[in-house]
């Protein structure tokens, strides 16, 4: 990171006040709701403009890509570190990764010139979006770096972690930056709380789930197919720990996954672990 863009971040650490505690209601738009209008509304801006992306050579469907961090806590053979604390606060929730740019089998074109990622720093005017971020996109991996409130060393991680996504993704997908975040963050909020849909439907017993069933619950209520995704962790128990949804460019709806394995997941087996 350059440290001009390091500085802006830090002062964003300082002026964008942390939220409450309280994470954003998880009641708003369930995973029943799924019908065109819903998934239509987040691609017109405020002022009435449409923030769908213009298109972009080869570039045909989004992927948005949510994580269980829990279970990323649990794969140190990614060499990243969570500290135990971090992990007991992580939320019981599937949380954003990122919103990718399905480029299919035609070859990701190269940066846009000259390169945007100094452009992160316009995040900085959205506070009240900032604030919803740090509860929906976190960053699973996290160590205190031990010199002040772990609160600033968390935001600063996590400022790193979208810097990281704006400039792998967000830079193909001709969205400003505001809208790039915005609208990944709609989407999220379109799928409602899958991790709680699981619990109150018993899916989920000590801590594991069937994930065969699971993807034909999520087809059912999302309307189409997510691809769900499993890693084992060092102690060869296989944990759920990812869940795709393919947006289609033009309007932002869903599409059914056709990425290899075309069944819903990519675990061995029906069991995996999905502990809090
Ligand atoms: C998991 O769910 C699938 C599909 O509903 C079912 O066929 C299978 O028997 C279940 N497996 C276990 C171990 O519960
Ligand atoms: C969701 O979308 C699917 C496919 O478009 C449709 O069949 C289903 O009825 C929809 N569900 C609801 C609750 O609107
Ligand atoms: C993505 O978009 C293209 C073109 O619109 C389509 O042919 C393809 O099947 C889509 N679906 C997925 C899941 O990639
Ligand atoms: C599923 O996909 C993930 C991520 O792409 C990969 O790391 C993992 O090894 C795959 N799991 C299996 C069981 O193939």
């Amino acid at each position: 990171m350059k440290p001009s863009i390091f500085l802006l971040l830090i002062l964003a650490l300082i002026t964008v006040s942390p939220s409450s505690s309280s994470l954003h209601s998880l009641s708003s738009p369930s995973l029943l709701s799924n019908s065109s209008s819903d998934l239509q509304q987040f691609s017109i801006n405020e002022d009435g403009t449409n923030a769908a992306p213009a298109p972009t050579a080869g570039f045909t469907n989004f992927s948005l890509v949510l994580q269980f961090s829990k279970s990323l806590c649990n794969f140190p053979a990614y060499n990243k570190k969570c500290d135990k604390k971090w992990k007991e606060d992580l939320p019981n929730r599937f949380t954003i990764h990122g919103l990718w740019l399905n480029f299919g089998r035609n070859p990701k074109p190269a940066p846009p010139s000259p390169r945007k990622d100094i452009e992160l720093s316009k995040l900085l005017n959205e506070r009240v979006l900032v604030n919803k971020l740090y509860n929906d996109w976190l960053y699973a991996y996290f160590v205190p770096s031990g010199n002040g409130p772990k609160e600033v060393d968390r935001k600063t991680s996590v400022w790193r972690f979208w810097t990281h996504e704006w400039d792998n993704h967000g830079v193909f997908s001709q969205l400003s930056t505001v809208d790039y975040f915005r609208n990944t963050d709609n989407l999220f909020d379109q799928l409602g709380d899958i991790y709680g849909q699981f619990a109150q439907l018993g899916l989920i017993v000590k801590g594991e789930i069937n994930v065969t069933q699971a993807s034909e619950v999520l087809t059912r209520e999302l309307g189409v197919k997510p691809l769900m995704k499993c890693l084992f962790n060092s102690k060869g128990d296989q944990l759920l720990f990812e869940i795709q949804v393919t947006i289609r460019k033009g309007d932002l709806a869903r599409l059914h996954h056709s990425q290899s394995p075309l069944k819903g997941h990519n675990c061995t087996g029906h069991m995996a672990g999905l502990k809090i």
